[in-house]
């Protein structure tokens, strides 16, 4: 089912919302990171696609209603808010501020309480497990008022040993509460350790059953697998509905993640510039499918779904712009039905503004054009098209092409610059070194330009060239050869992760070193480090640390 939810757009907006909260977290020197990282997807896919709402409006009366029952997340919830348009971003930073309307725990929205809140907050959380009783209030009385109005709450599984939330559940279902979706955050931690070893939860999904819920289950951080779940909930009659969302808490910051340390602690200040960058360098992986047997395709995208891959590259070819023909977007559209993963589009065909509306049929959620193959009148359209489609407009570059100044114009609106390494046409091409320094040159101009959209690099991607393009400035890699050249793809896909994980590593350490904390950084960061301290060249600085 095609989501149309401008993929890249999403994955940037809830990037930002993980650099607002640990900012804001930092500068207070207390708070969250740990629950505000694990529900940002969930709350970012609520307020940026799913929920009708109006930040210039925050009271209409048509809105859906957000109850962050896991009041603790409040710094991720301030930032996706921010975000969305209901503060400035800059208040963010005044997170527990005496005076500051972001109090620790939010405060419901109303005139008496204006200085410690604003309009947009519908709850106020603190003491956990009350939440879901507050969504099944407003539930009811939409559904008895005949209102269309649809009540989603964030819970935790922490917050679940709560009684209150059990006899929430049963009251749930016996008013048939089909316009009520509870999301569970399921990262496994809570205040003081692991929830399994705490008050075990699991089965968790049985028990929601038992308790006559629509139970679905996602990864709760690929928000493609939440909007898909959020949509086809909507076709759920006479039952309420809850999504059980496997999270890792602290997610996007490595020394962070899974770790009950950080459930309520603040990174030092000084660490916030490193953090951001960690944040920005998020790199995604993106095998690509191009010519060669159809009825390998299916099995190629599974594979790579189940290897852990970001998104699928697929590789449209005319034989006309290029020398070889692939396939076309009734095969897209045959793969669709089979995955929720991102596809990303890579058409390499002459006039591609005769074929655009097939492919945004077809269900792609980036759609590529070449700046070989239409003009600047021809690229403004094909955007418009794909943005009102609500699919991430990409255009890519031939290494021979100088980047046209033109496009400089459209930035706003492209969500990915492709800057080819090889001359297109063909997988398991040798990479063109040169394409590093153009890559550069244009990441610069790109970003005077404040180009706020992704960089990914295709052909001769690997292992070796990897960390060179992610130093020039890619963050989306396409690796053809490199996932599908040898039968083991789960480990392909494993190697150029570690690789990506490596290139991260070095470029955090670069910057540790250069704002003259390297030691600290590596003590912060000690026990993810040790495993890569060979490559990263750091075997002395941990052995001065012990
Ligand atoms: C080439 C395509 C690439 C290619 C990548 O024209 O655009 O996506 O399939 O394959 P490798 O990684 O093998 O160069
Ligand atoms: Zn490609």
């Amino acid at each position: 089912m095609a989501l149309k939810m401008r993929y890249l757009e999403l994955n940037r907006k809830v990037r930002d919302v993980r650099m607002l909260a640990i900012q804001g977290i930092a500068e207070a020197g207390s708070g969250h990171p740990g629950a505000s990282f694990s529900a940002a997807e969930i709350m970012g896919a609520l307020y940026f696609h799913k929920m009708k709402h109006r930040s210039s409006d925050p009271l209409w009366e048509g809105r859906d209603f957000f109850i962050n029952s896991k009041a603790h997340s409040a710094p991720g919830f301030y930032a996706v808010l921010a975000t969305a348009g209901y503060i400035d971003t800059k208040e963010v930073k005044t997170l527990r501020k005496l005076g500051s309307r972001l109090q620790g725990h939010p405060v419901r929205y109303s005139e008496r309480q204006k200085n410690h809140s604003f309009p947009g907050i519908e709850y106020s959380g603190g003491s956990e497990g009350i939440g879901l009783s507050v969504a099944i209030g407003i539930a009811l009385a939409k559904k008895r008022d005949g209102k269309k109005n649809r009540v989603y709450t964030l819970i935790g599984d922490g917050e679940s040993n709560e009684g209150q939330i059990w006899e929430a559940a049963m009251a749930a279902s016996k008013f048939k509460l089909d316009n009520l979706v509870a999301i569970l955050d399921r990262n496994k931690i809570q205040q003081d350790g692991f929830t399994e070893e705490i008050m075990p939860l699991d089965p968790v999904r049985d028990k929601w059953t038992a308790f006559n819920w629509n139970v679905v289950e996602v990864n709760g951080h690929k928000i493609e697998q939440i909007i898909d779940a959020l949509s086809r909930i909507e076709k759920v009659e006479d039952k309420p509905s809850i999504i059980i969302a496997k999270t890792t808490k602290g997610k996007g910051i490595k020394h962070m993640a899974n770790s009950p340390q950080w459930h309520g602690k603040a990174p030092p200040k000084k660490h916030v510039p490193i953090l951001l960058e960690e944040l920005q360098s998020e790199i995604l992986i993106a095998p690509s499918i191009i010519a060669g047997e159809p009825e390998n395709y299916e099995e190629k995208v599974r594979r790579a779904e189940r290897a852990g891959a970001d998104l699928i590259h697929l590789d449209i070819m005319d034989g006309k712009f290029v020398p070889s023909t692939s396939f076309f977007a009734d095969t897209i559209k045959h793969l669709r039905k089979i995955s929720s993963i991102p596809f990303d589009a890579h058409l390499m065909i002459e006039k591609p503004i005769r074929h655009v509306e097939e492919y945004i049929d077809a269900g792609c959620d980036i759609l590529t054009v070449h700046v070989e193959a239409c003009n600047e009148a021809e690229f403004a359209e094909i955007n418009k098209m794909l943005l009102k489609a609500g699919i991430s407009p990409g255009i890519a570059i031939n290494p021979g092409t100088q980047f046209p100044s033109w496009l400089i114009g459209h930035l706003n609106n492209i969500d990915v610059m492709i800057i080819m390494s090889v001359n297109p046409g063909f997988a398991g091409q040798k990479f063109i070194p040169d394409t590093l320094d153009k890559m550069a040159e244009i990441v610069k101009t790109l970003r005077s330009n404040n180009y706020k959209g992704f960089i990914e690099a295709d052909g001769g991607i690997d292992a070796t060239t990897l960390q060179q393009v992610f130093d020039a400035g890619a963050r989306i890699m396409v690796a053809g050869n490199a996932v599908y050249g040898s039968p083991d793809i789960n480990s392909n896909i494993i190697q150029l992760r570690h690789k990506a994980n490596v290139a991260i590593e070095t470029k955090l350490l670069e910057l540790a070193t250069i704002n003259d904390m390297r030691s600290d950084w590596i003590k912060s960061r000690k026990n993810m480090l040790i495993p890569l301290a060979k490559e990263l060249g750091i075997e002395e600085d941990l052995h001065a640390i012990k």
